[in-house]
């Protein structure tokens, strides 16, 4: 018996080395707002761009990309910390082909949302467009690596939404279409409705690790806090209340997926906690401001508004968690994205 016990525990060894490789992620695929767009609005004609100076100033070779940020974004880190490569592409932009994509690809699409009425808005890429993208890649991917190879990558790969922000302050609290025919409550569940189609015809498609993310503090971003002046210009609480209440719901369907659906590995990668912290203790994190963003005045400057010629505009955004009045610094997604990655992200590591 002992003699064999050796050799029994190597194979077995090795085995599992096999199955963790074949379970690790090889792709990122993402879909969602401009926290997660890397360049789809370049190629979409919108006044919601952000491919000229200053945004990109803190990028490899200081590069203007699409990216709402002075650098890379959220799942940018995230396909870094997976080992995969350090930025994801944008799905429009020509210079890549399905060769870069089968590592991951976005579709996202800045002011986008889980409403149609919301990508209208400024004439975006609704979410059914992304998901109709979606499956233009599919049938690349399968052209490209054969059918079994790509539906392998396709299981395997994690996939990321992150949408929402602009659902709310795009649309329900700036135009009537919405806000006639829903309360706040039933226009949420409205959104939680989209948001649970959405993941089941992922699912159907075969996409089985996937991560649903929630709201940021809102009523936090300097646009917001902007509207606050006289009251001080503190975070609007009514619409951190309403993210966190958004959220709830968001993992509440998360739980019942889950629950129903055989083999779907769905997490909820909560953002509002981590944003929190940051905001209520910046020092702690290396930042000193957290009110107002870096591009500008940085009290309402983004996209066009966030210009190279603005003489506010700050020296170091490190010093600052958002970098123009909607969306954050590098540093500011390099530290969430971390948290998500030994948070919810764990199970896919
Ligand atoms: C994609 O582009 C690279 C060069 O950037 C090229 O080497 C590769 O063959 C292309 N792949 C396909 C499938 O066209
Ligand atoms: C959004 O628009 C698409 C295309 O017209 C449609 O198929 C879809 O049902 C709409 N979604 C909602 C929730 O109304």
């Amino acid at each position: 018996m002992a003699k064999h016990a050796i050799p029994l525990l190597i194979l077995i060894r090795t085995m599992l080395e096999i199955l963790r490789i074949s379970a690790a992620v090889p792709s990122i695929i993402v879909f969602g707002d401009s926290s997660v767009d890397s360049g789809n609005n370049n190629y979409v004609s919108t006044i919601v761009k952000s491919n000229f100076e200053p945004y990109g100033r803190d990028y490899k070779d200081g590069r203007p990309t699409g990216r709402f940020s002075n650098g890379r974004i959220f799942t940018d880190f995230i396909s870094e910390a997976f080992g995969i490569k350090p930025t994801v592409p944008a799905y429009l932009d020509p210079t890549y082909n399905i060769t870069e994509f089968t590592t991951g690809v976005s579709f996202a699409s800045a002011g986008s949302g889980y409403d149609n009425v919301t990508s209208d808005v400024f004439s975006v890429i609704p979410l059914w467009k992304e998901l109709k993208y979606y499956k233009e890649y599919q049938w690349q991917l399968k052209n490209y690596l054969g059918k079994k190879e790509a539906e392998r990558f396709l299981s395997e790969a994690l996939y990321m939404i992150s949408s929402g922000t602009n659902d709310f302050v795009e649309n329900y609290y700036m135009l009537p279409v919405r806000a006639s025919e829903y309360s706040i409550e039933e226009f949420q569940n409205f959104l939680v409705g989209i948001a649970r189609s959405f993941i089941m015809e992922l699912y159907q498609l075969g996409g089985r690790k996937i991560s649903l993310a929630g709201l940021p503090p809102i009523g936090c971003l300097p646009m917001e806090r902007n509207t606050n002046l006289m009251l001080g210009g503190g975070c609007i609480e009514s619409y951190n209340s309403l993210a966190k209440e958004f959220n709830q719901k968001l993992q509440a369907l998360v739980e019942k997926l889950n629950k129903e659906q055989v083999g779907i590995q769905l997490v909820f990668s909560n953002s509002y906690g981590i944003f929190s912290d940051i905001i209520q203790n910046p020092n702690a994190f290396g930042f000193e401001n957290t009110a107002t963003a870096c591009c500008g005045t940085g009290t309402f400057e983004m996209s066009y508004a966030c210009d190279r010629y603005n003489p506010f505009t700050c020296k170091d955004a490190n010093k600052y968690v958002f970098w123009d009045a909607f969306h954050a610094t590098q540093k500011t997604n390099g530290i969430v994205a971390d948290h998500a990655v030994k948070n919810s992200l764990a199970v896919f590591r």
